[in-house]
């Protein structure tokens, strides 16, 4: 099975949402579906869709408060309006707050096959025109990538002796490190530049999916396949591709994608004509992949094959050198985006920023400078406007046992070793005697880990 688009529908009537997507289900959409339009937002905001169903007379929000709040998000989904009420003025109305089309009930769902079909078209190419604007732009040239510390100078003095050639880039790092700014950074630095940058989240689609958004399909190859579909192999053609969360794909994708790896060649799904590319590839993940080869998980020769060049970007801890320049640059741009004149920040505010371990690193920085700027009352942010998690760290994580909040095994093994490293001044034999582990052990975990003994 392969799918044709992303479709999320809105109804405060559970029996509609139910038969919607029960009908484009089976024509292999994949559906998802709420009752609750505040909701709808959240779900645009955090997902990419490809177009949305929604009532119109819903109790919470109305259809054309709905649809002024989803063009603020995202200005390309396709919108399709429904409503019982049917007359003239709101099909203006509606069209004229950003919808793309508008359908009375009660529903002809061939009609509706027909309207959605059109519309997806149209949202891709309004997405790759957009694409074709970022690149002329250039927007992610290496000045928008701020940061003072030699680790951060490592890593983009690789980006650039790398970003000429062909070779496949791994690139490594906590979540919300900017391994996807890295990425961007590369195509942009490549001879590649004019061409297409484009991104797959190998975690947000299932396996069979993941194929057809991979491959593409064509026409008839099952039910509903109205048109041939370019993959984004295709789509990356003379460019590069970006493949995020590369740790999370099945060993049946896996095997596919070491062919195109090795041969830069595929079919599309239910095709058997070969295609051939031109398409660089780069590679992202937060896992250990070295533990999914050892657990069967990966394969081994995929990873090698991914890992030509291994860039690893450390987490925001372990380069504190770069919080205050970025404290910087979030507290501008946010200051400019809210309206709002901030002169600075005050001593206190800063001491707590710098000794703070981000475990959401940098995201989790800028999220704590905007809702700062948000939040303050005066022009300078002070140590009130920082969350209490921040403000409270040092009370919360004594050096002689570990806190115990909740955090991922992995997360937490992490912690283990850099504290036991910390009290034994990087002293290995005496780590790993204090975590009751042999040295060899802990060699191997720091290495999995990319801890760097301080
Ligand atoms: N050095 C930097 N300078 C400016 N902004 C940065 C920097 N590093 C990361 N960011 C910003 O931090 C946010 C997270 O970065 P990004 O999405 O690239 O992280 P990621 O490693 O891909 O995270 P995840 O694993 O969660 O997907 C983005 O808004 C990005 O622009
Ligand atoms: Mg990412």
């Amino acid at each position: 099975m392969v799918m044709n688009g992303k479709i999320l529908i809105v109804d405060d009537e559970a029996s509609q949402t139910e038969l919607l997507s029960g009908f484009l289900g089976k024509k292999d959409f994949l559906v998802t579906t709420t009752n609750d339009p505040t909701e709808a937002l959240g779900l645009i905001r955090s997902r990419e869709f490809d177009l949305m169903i929604a009532d119109f007379r819903m109790p919470k929000m109305n259809g054309l408060e709905l649809i002024k709040a989803v063009r603020e998000i995202d200005p390309a989904v396709a919108i399709v309006m429904i409503s019982a009420y049917g007359s003239i003025e709101t099909a203006v109305e509606v069209i004229k707050a950003g919808a793309n089309d508008y359908m009375t009930k009660p529903i002809d769902l061939k009609e509706l096959l027909i309207l959605i079909d059109r519309n997806i078209d149209k949202k891709r190419l309004l997405v790759e025109n957009q694409q074709l604007k970022d690149i002329l732009q250039s927007r992610f040239r290496f000045d928008n990538i701020i940061g003072n510390s030699s680790a951060l100078a490592e890593v983009m003095s690789m980006v650039q002796r790398v970003a000429n050639s062909n070779a496949t880039v791994l690139i490594r790092g906590e979540s919300g490190t900017g391994k996807e700014l890295v990425a961007k950074a590369l195509h942009f630095a490549s001879s590649r530049k004019e061409q297409p940058f484009i991104k797959v989240n190998c975690a947000a689609l299932p396996e069979t999916l993941l194929e057809s958004e991979l491959f593409g399909h064509i026409k008839g190859s099952f039910t509903g396949a109205i048109s041939d579909r370019k993959g984004k192999f295709e789509e990356a053609n003379k460019g590069t591709l970006f493949l995020d969360e590369i740790g999370d794909i099945s060993l049946t994708t896996q095997t596919k994608l070491l062919r195109v790896l090795q041969e830069r060649e595929f079919e599309r799904v239910g095709s058997n004509q070969t295609l051939k590319v031109d398409v660089r590839i780069l590679a992202a993940t937060n896992r250990n992949l070295e533990e999914a080869v050892e657990a069967k998980l990966m394969r081994e020769d995929l990873f090698y094959r991914l890992s030509v060049v291994p860039l690893y970007i450390p987490p925001l801890r372990n380069r504190r050198g770069d919080i205050m320049p970025l404290v910087e640059y979030f507290l501008e741009k946010y200051a400019k985006e809210n309206h709002r004149t901030i002169q600075g920040i005050t001593q206190e505010a800063q001491s707590v920023l710098v000794k703070y371990d981000y475990p959401g690193n940098i995201r989790e920085l800028e999220n704590i400078i905007e809702r700062a700027i948000v939040i303050a009352r005066e022009d300078v942010i002070s140590i009130k406007d920082l969350p209490l998690t921040v403000t409270n760290q040092h009370k919360e994580a004594p050096v002689d046992g570990p806190a115990l909040e909740l955090m991922t095994l992995e997360a937490a093994e992490r912690r283990l070793i850099e504290l036991a490293l910390k009290k034994h001044k990087g002293v290995q034999t005496r780590a790993a005697k204090e975590l009751g582990i042999s040295e060899r052990a802990l060699r191997y975990k720091i290495k999995g880990k990319e801890i760097k003994p301080e």
